[in-house]
């Protein structure tokens, strides 16, 4: 299996960042030099240039992140237009090859923002108000990595890399959608909007089929329309009933919601958002996290 480890050439020591593990001692080894996860390289064994192509996007974002010659500003902006690139792919051909790449990118992320405010500051700011290039998927996923590696502070960056694939691919079931739904532009009638609400347990089916994925992810993509008064589905589950890692992703993703563009309403300014969110929706999301998320794009814009 190939791997690579998620730490520059000269803060591990072995004579290469990517090899290939052959044996138990190899990992025993892995360990002892305090990594307890690594990316594993999906595509070392396919052939054809797309997957193979997508793996070196996530080593080229593990170099830039790692370069300190770069600043926070620029890592954040190249990364998230590389991480669009992979999520794209998924969303355009969900192959299981398109879905571990693009798996070995939100990893990447994860390590990166639960190691660097910096980074992750810059991140989030760029994540809530592009919103011409870039789309719901990434913008969503990179906000909901940055607040999960805020929560959990740098001894939780191994929790928040399992589950940052869950938060890229969270919308991942709208792949079984049909199109016409999904670009719809007036209102859902009741069928359509019955049908819309299968998403999450179609991207549970999906992401659940990948064995290599941390069953979080999974679960983050069925409960990410949860909401903590019982309000939401798929199953209307309430508080401590929702993964917390699914928490992360609803207040992400409601926000992204608010400041994107609707049928009947103009886009919400970010901090008209927020104003919103606390004003109107407090009930819907976990108290502590709906404050740190606040925290985390109010801190960056004062800077
Ligand atoms: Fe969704």
């Amino acid at each position: 299996m190939g791997v690579t480890l998620p730490a520059s050439w000269l803060r591990h020591p072995f004579a290469r960042t990517s090899f290939t593990i052959g044996s138990v001692e190899q990992i025993r080894r892995i360990r002892e030099a305090g990594f307890d996860w690594v990316y594993v390289d999906s595509a070392e064994e396919e052939s054809g240039s797309g997957p193979a192509e997508l793996t070196e996007t996530t080593r080229e974002i593990v170099t830039i992140l790692e370069s300190e010659n770069i600043p926070p500003e620029e890592k954040a902006r190249t990364v998230y237009g590389l991480t669009e690139r992979v999520v794209s792919a998924v969303f355009n051909d969900p192959t299981p090859e398109n879905i571990l790449a693009a798996s070995g990118v939100a990893q990447a992320l994860a390590y990166a923002v639960s190691t660097d405010a910096a980074v992750a500051g810059s991140l989030a700011l760029v994540s809530s108000y592009d919103r011409v290039t870039y789309e719901h998927s990434v913008r969503v996923g990179c906000l909901a990595i940055c607040l999960a590696a805020r929560l959990a502070g740098a001894s939780g960056a191994a929790h928040v890399a399992a589950a940052a694939p869950g938060y890229l691919l969270h919308d991942i079931g709208k792949v079984t959608l049909p199109l016409d739904l999904l670009n719809k532009a007036g209102p859902l009638n009741a069928m359509e909007r019955a049908l819309m609400r299968r998403h999450p347990s179609e991207g549970h089916r999906i992401l659940s089929e990948r064995g290599e994925l941390d069953p979080v992810c999974a679960l983050v993509a069925l409960q990410h329309h949860e909401r903590a008064d019982g309000q939401g589905y798929p199953l209307g589950l309430r508080g401590d009933q929702i993964e917390p890692m699914a928490r992360v992703c609803s207040v992400a993703d409601v926000f992204d919601a608010l400041t994107g563009p609707r049928p009947y309403r103009q886009p919400l300014r970010p901090f008209d958002a927020l104003e919103l969110m606390r004003r109107e929706m407090l009930h819907h999301f976990q108290r502590e996290v709906f404050a740190e998320f606040v925290l985390l794009l109010g801190e960056r814009r004062a800077a």
